[in-house]
């Protein structure tokens, strides 16, 4: 499949709201790529929780359906807290199937659409983190490519050698 057709890209279902349903692909997104292991079930569980039962009601997350309605991608985003209306785009993942097919774009395009739509009073800025390690390399890319500024480096985060990079975009004209 191919999502850079403008028929694909146009299709209002292509991005839609998580639900219960996706849970289990949501999960398998992440454990074939690599970034939990398979284990890790409960939880992953426990972060998509507070979403699907409506007690984190600002926390949101994002599928990108396949014309066959397979879920090929999902991205995560909520405001951070003890920040001013800063929002972190705590996981994004794309089936390794479908990489480089302008999934993930997708994803991140309508996440700051919805963050600029709901205005500078709601979302200032977007921050994603990742890791420094070659296996993240393709999101380092992606997320210059996409127009995110490097902006930190916390050495030694997720362990020896394993320094967190944080990403950071303004969501809005000004310094609102
Ligand atoms: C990072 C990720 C979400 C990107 O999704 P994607 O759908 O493959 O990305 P896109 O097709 O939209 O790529 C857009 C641009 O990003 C850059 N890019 C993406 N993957 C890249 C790679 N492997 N190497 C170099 N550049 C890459 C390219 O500039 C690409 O444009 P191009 O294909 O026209 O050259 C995907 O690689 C993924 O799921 N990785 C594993 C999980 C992960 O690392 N998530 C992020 C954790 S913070």
């Amino acid at each position: 499949m191919s999502v850079r057709t403008p028929d694909f890209l146009d299709a209002a279902a292509a991005v839609r709201a998580a639900d219960a349903a996706d849970v289990i692909p949501i999960h398998a997104l992440a454990v074939d790529n690599a970034m939990f292991a398979p284990d890790d079930m409960a939880g992953f569980a426990e972060m998509l929780q507070g979403y699907l039962d409506g007690s984190l009601d600002q926390h949101r997350w994002i599928v990108a359906d396949d014309p066959a309605d397979r879920v090929v991608g999902a991205a995560y985003y909520a405001p951070e807290p003890f920040a001013d209306r800063l929002w972190n785009l705590y996981f994004l993942a794309v089936h390794p199937g479908e990489h480089r097919k302008g999934i993930g774009t997708l994803l991140t395009s309508h996440v700051e659409e919805s963050l600029r739509n709901a205005g500078s009073q709601v979302a200032r800025v977007l921050i994603v983190e990742t890791s420094s390690t070659d296996e993240y390399q393709a999101a380092r890319r992606f997320y210059e490519r996409d127009g995110f500024d490097r902006e930190a480096r916390v050495r030694e985060f997720y362990g020896p050698g394993d320094h967190k990079i944080v990403y950071w975009k303004s969501l809005v004209e000004t310094g609102d």
